[in-house]
């Protein structure tokens, strides 16, 4: 598996993810999308939106705006219990998701130092003495306040997940290490013991509507689509006379104020989300619950995600949220391990009701058939736009070796990559041949987004192309417009990214044929024309 410091880089190398106001010194928690990565990203939205509203006569589609009526939050239930644990260190200030205190012990990089430490040479010999170098050297960079815990042995109680096998791991390691003195906690940025209890906080981000912020309404930023879409339930009904079972889709930015922001573009405090709401006859919901599972699980299949980095995880029932019956996430291997890409909730008819009950408007449903009003069980296969484009990025990222040397190349999907052909000259200084490659991509772009680049030798520019997905390079050369000595041959060189092998033919036929690679057809073109060797 790919290490996310190597994905990070190469987003910020190749102009696919920036951090946010880097100039001033950046903000964890919100990335900008460069020039190559809103082509990406737009790409994951464009073909999640085909798929399940375009692709199918059950689905339409809706863009609800960020800001709601302050109410909508009460009726949702999220003012009262849309929070998570937190836990703050006294000495640092640093605050930390009280569930997932052991993760970022864990992970933190004083801890695996100081656990690689235990495990060499020196600890074998003699552990305190080692103990004390380390806290002296290395430990008093990376952890300042550890060995103050370790000599007052604050003694704190489990916050949560006491039973997870790593806690007690940490506990053998510490106690051995402090001579007896057992720590339970330990901030996973400084290392001190002063970790407070853990207390709810409110994940909303709060704003305010008005010019003079004491009269102004205060709101929310909406922390999921999904409430715009059930606000709106009548509105659509009564518009498209749609019957049930039918699903109101959306993509859009939602807000949530993370304990702990991180890992890349995995966790943010402003991400995009997909959603649908699929509205449902009680009593079927079971069963269609089951069919959006298995078509959302074999969506990141059909855009290359590997079978072995995607899983389903059965939601236990003292972790379904309040308005769920059952819900199973789809998680993918992310560099940190497991972790969730999207959740597939039955969320019952408690976003309906609750909605009707707030603001007096009956939201329901009259059955034709029994001649019954009745209020639709919703299906919701919620997913990120962001978490979706991340996983796509690790899944793609390849390195290998090609004579001798190292090749980092992007495996997207062509319907993902952002960039689909790129035009290649042989030699920038021969005016016939920049004229027309350059010529060659002003046509092939007005069908699929295609790139000219002449900045390096074709080596290097292959490789360029590699690293950032491009399916297809076309290389135009001396053969290709004549010199005075033969003929041009009005032939170009097509190089597919993931073989490296090359075909020729003709500019002509360059149109039909791209469109037999864009669907996936290489073997079938390098078979008609015969692989070109160097
Ligand atoms: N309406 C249901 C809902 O919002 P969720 O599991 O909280 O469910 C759905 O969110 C998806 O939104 C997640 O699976 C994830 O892909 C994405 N998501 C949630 N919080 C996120 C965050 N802080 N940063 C990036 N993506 C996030």
């Amino acid at each position: 598996m790919v290490d996310m410091d190597k994905i990070v880089s190469l987003c910020k190398r190749r102009g696919f993810i920036f951090q946010s106001s880097e100039i001033y010194g950046g903000l964890g928690s919100a990335w900008d999308y460069g020039p190559l990565g809103v082509e990406f990203k737009n790409n994951v939205k464009r073909l999640w939106w085909r798929d399940n509203v375009h692709l199918r006569d059950d689905m339409v589609g809706l863009d609800a705006a960020i800001t709601m009526h302050p109410k909508v939050w009460e009726a949702s239930g999220h003012l009262a219990s849309f929070s998570d644990p937190f836990t703050g260190c006294a000495d640092c200030g640093r605050h930390y998701r009280a569930d997932q205190i052991i993760d970022a012990i864990w992970n933190s990089r004083w801890f695996r130092a100081f656990n690689k430490m235990l495990e060499g040479p020196a600890a074998k010999k003699d552990i305190q003495k080692a103990v004390e170098n380390w806290i002296q050297g290395e430990g008093k960079k990376l952890a300042p306040n550890f060995p103050q815990s370790i000599l007052s042995g604050n003694i704190r109680l489990p916050l949560e997940g006491a039973n997870d096998p790593r806690f007690i791991e940490l506990l053998r390691v510490l106690a051995h290490s402090s001579n007896g003195n057992v720590m339970g906690f330990l901030c996973p940025n400084c290392g001190s013991g002063k970790l407070s209890d853990p207390k709810p906080a409110s994940l909303m981000l709060e704003t305010f509507l008005g010019p003079v912020k004491e009269t102004a309404t205060k709101t929310y930023l909406r922390p999921e689509t999904a409430q715009g879409t059930f606000v709106n339930f009548d509105n659509v009904l009564q518009s498209m006379r749609k019957k049930l079972p039918f699903g109101i889709a959306q993509i859009g930015k939602s807000f949530r104020n993370e304990i702990t922001p991180g890992n890349f573009t995995f966790r943010t405090r402003e991400f995009e989300q997909m959603e649908i709401e699929f509205f449902v006859v009680p009593g079927t919901d079971e069963e269609w619950h089951q069919r959006w599972i298995d078509e959302r699980f074999a969506w990141y299949e059909k855009y290359g995600i590997r079978k072995e980095n995607i899983r389903l995880r059965e939601h236990e029932k003292d972790e379904l949220a309040h308005y769920a019956k059952r819900c199973v996430d789809i998680e993918y291997l992310f560099p940190m391990g497991w972790s969730e890409l999207e959740g597939i909730a039955n969320r019952t008819d408690y976003d309906l009701k609750q909605h009707s009950q707030y603001s007096g408007k009956a939201l329901e449903y009259f059955d034709e058939e029994t001649k019954q009003k009745l209020v639709p069980y919703v299906i919701e296969p919620a997913a990120g736009a962001d978490r979706s484009a991340l996983a796509f990025l690790v899944d793609a990222y390849h390195e290998e070796e090609v004579r001798g040397e190292k090749r980092v190349v992007l495996k997207l999907h062509r319907d993902l990559a952002p960039v689909k052909i790129a035009v290649l000259p042989l030699l920038k200084k021969n005016d016939r041949i920049v004229e027309t490659a350059k010529k060659l991509c002003a046509d092939l772009r007005k069908r699929w987004y295609a790139v000219y680049d002449d900045t390096a030798s074709i080596g290097r520019l292959y490789r360029r192309q590699d690293e950032v997905g491009t399916p297809f390079c076309v290389t135009v050369d001396v053969q290709t417009v004549g010199d005075d000595k033969s003929p041009a041959d009005e032939k170009v060189t097509i190089r597919d990214r993931d073989t490296m092998e090359q075909v020729r033919v003709s500019m002509a036929s360059l149109e039909s044929i791209m469109d037999e690679l864009m669907a996936g057809k290489w073997a079938e073109v390098a078979q008609v024309h015969g692989i070109k060797k160097d």
